[in-house]
């Protein structure tokens, strides 16, 4: 084939390429998103320089990893930060970020020399923070520059153990004729950032912003090139955050780490499921303790309901922290099976503190707590609970239901209502500390909450 000269629109939201501009991207419907990009390669000029290497042969490699002194963070990297990794850190904005990685600077200075590189805060701003946040640190250096190219360069020269970008949406290579935040420059600054990564063997932090539809803004690009991609959620106006993998390349997925934002910075939330039952409200109707498992370690939550009398025809259902169609499912299993008629009721189901729950283990705390606050029934405060809710109204078993009674009985619960084929696999001695019930149905764990 001969010299082929091609050109694509890219759209700068979403990554939807076409041969044609379109006013329109018909992948995420923004307006006005595409840039024209030319691709070129010739086919016959090419030579080939590929050779295969046997499993075998490949020396064996253990990662190298850096202690950042933050232990949530270190759990939810999978154990520390990986020599030579790039770690993508995204979040809304103000949610913390750059305060989290500042913090990781205190104890990663000591040893390492670390470079932040700020394109968003002067020198003068980012010192009142450290100052602010207690931070000191006689290896940190600061840049705060945007051109991509002179960063790598200065990267390369200076080789620093550690370097953290923030954020990747305000770099630029002035040689692209787009705007710093476009697919196009979002894109080639992370591939040259990575390329000195791996070359250089220097881990790289990289900080991403969220749009407003949740995504990382710019191109979903970024998250295949990265090792890993760290989300820090939480709601802005409560104060803990969440750390959680979606990709990582050197650990496990499911970690998640606790922060809680405090006039000095992000403080770690080493027994968090104490931290997130602590307002429980006492002798209130609509509020059931839920057991879920992130990652390896069990966390206890609140899951709060409220019933009330629909003022309207359409009924208005709302879920924060819970799957709404999950709501909606349980819902129809409790009136269908079960007997509670909520058709023409309000209902609001909120998990307290700000965690999101995506686990069928916490179907039963949500259903009983539904039927509590329709009945405007207390549930027993040292109950708590766990167990998916199947189609026919059954309570079924769910994993790791050892580990999430062991942390009940740490928390001093005096009552476990579970399914009852998962009861069967409690070894004896934990029920001397806690009393273990196994129901099959709603009706008998609704039973067995409130007695
Ligand atoms: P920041 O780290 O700047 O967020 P991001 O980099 O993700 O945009 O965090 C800013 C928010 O955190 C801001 O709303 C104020 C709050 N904050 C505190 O509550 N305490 C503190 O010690 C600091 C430094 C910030
Ligand atoms: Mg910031």
């Amino acid at each position: 084939m001969a010299n082929k000269n091609k050109t694509v629109y890219i759209c700068n939201v979403c990554g939807y390429q076409t041969p044609k501009w379109a006013g329109k991207c018909p992948d995420c419907n923004e307006w006005n998103t595409f840039e024209e990009q030319q691709e070129s390669f010739s086919a016959n000029t090419h030579v080939s320089n590929i050779v295969s290497l046997k499993l075998t042969d490949i020396e064996e490699f253990s990662e190298h990893r850096y202690d950042t002194g933050i232990s949530e963070l270190n759990r939810v990297l999978g154990g520390g930060l990986v020599k030579g990794s790039v770690v993508l850190l995204s979040g809304d904005p103000g949610i913390g970020k750059s305060t989290l990685l500042l913090q990781t600077t205190h104890s990663l200075g000591i040893t390492k020399k670390v470079l932040y590189v700020s394109g968003e805060e002067s020198p003068h701003q980012l010192k009142l923070r450290a100052e602010r946040i207690g931070v000191y640190c006689e290896n940190l250096s600061i840049i705060c520059d945007t051109d991509a190219l002179a960063i790598c360069e200065f990267i390369k020269k200076d080789m620093p153990d550690v370097v953290i970008i923030d954020s990747i949406q305000t770099m630029c290579i002035k040689e692209i004729n787009s705007l710093p935040g476009s697919i196009t420059q979002v894109r080639e600054c992370s591939n040259l950032l990575m390329r000195s990564a791996k070359t250089l063997n220097i881990p790289i932090i990289i900080v991403g912003h969220v749009n407003k539809d949740g995504n990382i803004a710019g191109p979903k690009v970024l998250e295949h090139i990265v090792d890993s991609v760290l989300y820090f959620e939480g709601e802005k106006n409560l104060s803990y955050r969440i750390l959680r993998a979606v990709k990582n390349r050197y650990g496990s997925t499911n970690e998640i780490g606790v922060f809680e934002m405090k006039d000095k910075g992000l403080k770690e939330v080493k027994n968090p499921s104490q931290a997130l039952i602590s307002g429980k409200p006492k002798s209130v109707s609509g509020s059931c303790i839920a057991s879920v498992i992130e990652g390896s370690r069990p966390i206890l939550a609140e899951v709060q309901g409220l019933v009330c009398q629909s003022g309207f025809g359409n009924p208005r259902r709302m879920s924060t922290g819970f799957d709404y169609n999950r709501m909606s499912l349980l819902i129809a299993v409790l009136e269908k099976r079960a007997g509670y008629f909520m058709g023409n009721c309000d209902v609001y189901v909120n998990v307290a503190g700000g965690l999101k729950i995506d686990e069928p283990a916490s179907d039963l705390p949500v259903a009983l707590t539904l039927i509590s606050s329709l009945k405007d029934e207390v549930l027993r405060d040292d109950c708590i609970s766990f167990g998916e809710i199947g189609l026919a109204g059954e309570i079924r078993s769910v994993s790791f239901a050892e580990l999430r009674i062991k942390e009940a009985i740490r928390l001093g619960f005096k009552k476990c209502i579970i399914s009852e084929s998962n009861l069967k696999e409690i070894p004896k001695d934990y029920k001397n500390e806690i009393e273990i019930i196994g129901v099959n149905n709603i009706r008998s764990a609704y039973y067995e909450a409130i007695k």
